[in-house]
């Protein structure tokens, strides 16, 4: 059967405005965007489908913020959480540790390009990053790290301080640690070398593909550029491969389609199949900057190395593995891009460009109005997406495991969409 959205109430349907309503009198405002239009509350997911509190189902091209990579609530994670959940729900992180921490860590250490690797685990994608930032600080002696205009890095203020977006960090200037250079992304390399030789910078931090930043692929080469320039002037690279990471780009890193070993990597989003868990790794050499622990960790929390969180990511990296997931997305990615190259073709006044590797994918509208309209129509049509960059581009990201029907059925509603625009 060719699979299609179920759309049972006008969207959002009766209880999702409820549930707007009462989120309303109890959340902070500024968290979740409430409007007569958005959002639609999740009940339940699976694979790439989502059913809302009305009973409407949806195609998810988020994959919930690029997450939900081996698909939602798949029946292995679950199983392993369920398992888990008899056993120990939280364990002492940094103190007494669980086995599944020891396990997690040997995986990623496994899995990663970096050799004699060593892992930090944090909670989300900015955890990773402030300890990728810490070691780096460590390691070199040097506070100063240059990153990219357009760059995402997370929201907790280290993390924040390296991200691009003003309107992210006006607000908080005044306490942030001003440690971070932007320059443009994809910039001469001789601007970066003259940053880095003329400022105190210890490490670059860079996505591999801007995400949020608009899924912008760098040019060809220059991250290669960029890796020598860093052992040149003895700086670390650090790919934050947060969402590029896990199997999305059609590898299990981004860093290895360019055959590039940065120098301590960021993981977190679809690492944990679904679970709050991130990871910073870095070669043995790099993370011995890090005094051996005497009893306190200079760097921990509460929940680090979660055991739930730890025996989900286990699993959804044995099915990334078994399934071979990665290349699944390069399949499909070149699939899905054609299909996105074929309504271009079509609607060339509306869609300017169509980018991206893997299923991490972007299509460039004429303007930002005619995007984030198109998020909402799509909603009302059975199609979860997202706006990404400065609001004029729409990123697909969907689960790893999305089938070609499942893109068609994609296609044909953007298509019916434009259509009725055009
Ligand atoms: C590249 C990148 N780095 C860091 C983050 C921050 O991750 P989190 O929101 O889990 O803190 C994100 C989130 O979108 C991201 O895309």
């Amino acid at each position: 059967m060719t699979p299609s959205p179920r759309l049972l109430t006008p969207i959002p349907g009766p209880k999702s405005r409820d549930l707007a309503a009462r989120l309303r009198q109890s959340e902070s405002p500024n968290i979740t965007y409430l409007a007569d239009d958005f959002p639609v509350f999740w009940e339940s997911a699976s694979g790439c489908w989502v059913t809302d509190v009305d009973g409407n189902v949806f195609l998810d091209l988020t994959a919930a913020f690029g997450v939900a990579g081996v698909g939602h609530s798949h029946p292995d994670v679950v199983a392993a959480i369920q398992r888990q959940s008899t056993r120990l729900i939280h364990g002492m992180g940094d103190v007494h540790p669980s086995d599944v921490k020891v396990a997690l860590c040997e995986r990623i250490a496994s899995r990663v390009p970096i050799s004699e690797a060593r892992v930090i685990l944090g909670q989300n994608g900015a955890d990773a990053v402030e300890a990728a930032l810490k070691t780096a600080a460590l390691a070199t002696g040097r506070r100063g790290v240059l990153a990219f205009e357009g760059g995402y890095h997370g929201l907790s203020y280290g993390a924040l301080d390296a991200t691009f977006r003003d309107d992210f960090k006006a607000p908080f200037r005044a306490q942030l640690g001003a440690f971070t250079s932007h320059i443009p992304y994809g910039c001469a390399l001789d601007d970066i070398a003259r940053i880095v030789t003329t400022q105190e910078i210890g490490a670059v931090l860079v996505e591999p593909i801007q995400g949020r930043g608009g899924i912008i692929v760098p040019p060809s080469g220059w991250l290669a550029g960029l890796r020598d320039l860093c052992a040149a002037h003895n700086v670390l690279l650090i790919f934050d491969e947060i969402f590029t990471g896990w199997g999305r780009t059609g590898d299990w890193f981004a860093c290895q389609y360019d055959d590039i070993l940065p120098d301590i990597l960021c993981i977190g989003k679809a690492m944990g199949g679904g679970m709050p868990i991130s990871a910073c790794v870095a070669g043995k050499d790099v993370m011995s900057a890090w005094p051996v622990s005497l009893g306190e960790a200079l760097h921990t929390s509460t929940f680090l190395g979660n055991p739930l969180a730890c025996a989900a990511a286990l699993a959804a990296t044995d099915v990334m593995s078994r399934e071979d997931l990665p290349a699944r997305a390069k399949e499909s990615g070149a699939y899905f891009i054609h299909r996105l190259q074929d309504l271009q073709d079509r609607y060339p006044g509306h869609i300017h460009e169509v980018r991206g590797r893997g299923l991490m994918l972007g299509l460039k509208f004429s303007s930002r109005s005619f995007s984030l309209d198109l998020v909402t129509r799509a909603l009302r049509a059975g199609l979860i997406i997202l706006p990404a960059g400065d609001g004029s581009v729409i990123e697909f990201v969907p689960p790893l495991i999305i089938t070609h029907e499942e893109i068609d059925c994609a296609i044909g509603i953007l298509d019916a969409l434009m259509r009725i625009t055009a």
